[in-house]
């Protein structure tokens, strides 16, 4: 009987980046303050897109990082995955527009939308394509520049957002099962707390659409909160039972990155101190499908993570959308 093939995570990589927007500088643009943003928040500081700087241009760089770490040639990667809700454009696709900047030809292309979930609706594709022999090494890409969608006059939402991108190689492996298991849910009955409602076949763009500003992000933010919570304690905890493991088994727990409040409730439901949480929202804001990838790449360059280590993903986001993912390092 053949071996199943598992999956390798071969390599990470993330970008940001250079302009950093501290919460000082909001506090000259909106009716806000550091103290305010800090300690509902967590966050201090976030990196912002110059104007001509692309999801695409992120995602290039963190991809070319993981690609390298993976030790192997761009054109051994067969398959692009770009989870972003900011893509450069309508289409074609940003995994279509990386591909060209990453020099590949024929590798299929696609992009997919999980808002904040995306990176680990990604994870369970390249997982699938793998395990099923279609392809080798798959390129998975969490790249948002929400500061391009966002309302730069609205405090309830401009202070909470940045720009980055992280990446993935995940490979083919007789040896490595790297994806123990993932938990995905989506409920769209909630789609209305957390949009961006213009641009699409509901509302076309036109002059009145800029001049109702559709064309940026609306949150809810504590409706968002309260669901929030339940479902990524929820995920986590599924992912967790599909593996046959617990919490104790975790050397690292990377929660999306939106609210320092929401990572703090999460890890209390699961009974997870907070030394065993990655948390690098101060420095990032919340970057909607690059926040785990980017948070895991940290964990890694900072040394917090060996080999063999189990790291729990889990991600909540519009949708709503929530997942989680245990993976091997
Ligand atoms: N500075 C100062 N005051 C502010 C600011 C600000 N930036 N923003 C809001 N306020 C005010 C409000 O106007 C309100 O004032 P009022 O009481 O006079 O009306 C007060 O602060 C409290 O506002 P709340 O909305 O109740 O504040 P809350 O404690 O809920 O925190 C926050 C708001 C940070 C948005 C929080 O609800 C949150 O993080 N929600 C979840 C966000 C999230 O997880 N999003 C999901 C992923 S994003 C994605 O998918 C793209």
């Amino acid at each position: 009987m053949n071996k199943k093939t598992g999956v390798k995570i071969s390599g990470t990589g993330s970008y940001f980046p250079k302009k950093v927007l501290t919460n000082a500088d909001l506090e000259k643009m909106v009716d806000t303050s550091d103290e305010w943003i800090t300690t509902r928040t967590g966050i201090q500081a976030r990196c912002i897109a110059q104007q001509n700087e692309t999801t695409s241009d992120l995602a290039y760089h963190a991809s070319v990082e993981a690609i390298k770490a993976a030790g192997i040639s761009a054109e051994q990667i067969d398959l692009i995955l770009v989870a972003t809700i900011t893509p450069d454009m309508f289409f074609p696709s940003t995994a279509c527009i990386l591909q060209t900047k990453l020099g590949l030809k024929d590798a299929p292309a696609f992009d997919l939308l999980a808002a904040c979930s995306g990176f680990i609706y990604g994870l369970s594709a390249a997982k699938g394509y793998i395990e099923s022999g279609v392809y080798k090494n798959v390129l998975l890409v969490g790249a948002e520049t929400l500061s391009k969608i966002t309302d730069w006059t609205d405090r309830n939402t401009c202070v909470l957002f940045g720009d980055g991108a992280g990446a993935m190689v995940l490979s083919a492996s007789e040896e490595n099962d790297d994806i123990l298991s993932f938990y995905l849910g989506a409920d769209g009955s909630y789609a209305d707390l957390l949009y961006l409602p213009g641009g699409g076949s509901a509302h076309p763009a036109t002059v009145d659409t800029v001049n109702e500003k559709l064309h940026t992000m609306k949150m809810f933010g504590k409706e968002v909160f309260k669901v929030a919570v339940p479902k990524m304690a929820l995920a986590a905890q599924k992912s967790l039972e599909l593996a046959g493991k617990t919490p104790e088994d975790i050397k690292l727990f990377i929660p999306h990155q939106a609210n320092m409040r929401i990572i703090q409730a999460v890890a209390k439901k699961l009974n997870i101190s907070m030394e065993r949480v990655f948390v690098n929202i101060h420095k990032t804001g919340n970057i909607s499908s690059a926040t785990t990838i980017t948070a895991l790449d940290e964990a890694i360059k900072m040394g917090k993570l060996g080999k063999g280590d189990l790291v729990e993903l889990v991600a909540f986001g519009g949708g709503f959308t929530w997942g989680s993912a245990l993976i091997r390092i």
